[in-house]
């Protein structure tokens, strides 16, 4: 994968990620895993909570970081990651969410913002690649 679009998460890596995460929910067809989303709550805490601090959604109290979401490339044009990202607002309240897009990743990024996600800003992050950090406050 083209590291501008999204930064290579291997096997390891994502065990690890699971090892710490707090809420994952998986899209299953035919008792196959075919779509997950992965939200953690500790990770980049600090620097959102900064970033986010000069706006108006500074009051909310937790703020949750997409980690990784994903389609398996065969059940990709079905809507999964806006009906992922509808799922995952259900069962939380008085919280963030944010996410970190490449600018090149036009799918994602044009689902986050027909969820309703904002633009915070544009960042280089890991080691060099733009990103925009979208958040959307769930009351
Ligand atoms: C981004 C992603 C989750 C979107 O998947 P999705 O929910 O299936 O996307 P949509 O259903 O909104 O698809 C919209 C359109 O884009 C197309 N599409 C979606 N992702 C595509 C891709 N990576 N390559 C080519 N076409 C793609 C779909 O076929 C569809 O086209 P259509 O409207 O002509 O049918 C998926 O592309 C993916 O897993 N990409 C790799 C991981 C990634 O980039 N995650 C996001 C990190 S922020």
């Amino acid at each position: 994968m083209d590291q501008n679009i999204l930064r290579y998460h291997s096997k390891e890596v994502l065990k690890e990620a699971l090892s710490h995460d707090n809420y994952t929910l998986g899209v299953f067809y035919k008792q196959k895993l075919i779509a997950f989303i992965m939200l953690q709550y500790y990770d980049a805490l600090n620097m959102d909570r900064n970033l986010l601090k000069n706006t108006e959604d500074c009051k909310y109290s937790e703020i949750y970081t997409i980690y990784l979401i994903l389609v398996k490339k065969e059940y990709r044009g079905h809507g999964l990651q806006r009906k992922m990202l509808e799922l995952i607002e259900n069962n939380k309240q008085n919280i963030i969410i944010n996410a970190k897009v490449s600018p090149q990743n036009s799918y994602s990024l044009d689902n986050f913002l027909a969820c309703g996600y904002k633009i915070l800003t544009e960042m280089k992050m890991y080691g060099g690649f733009n990103r925009l950090i979208v958040y959307k406050p769930i009351n």
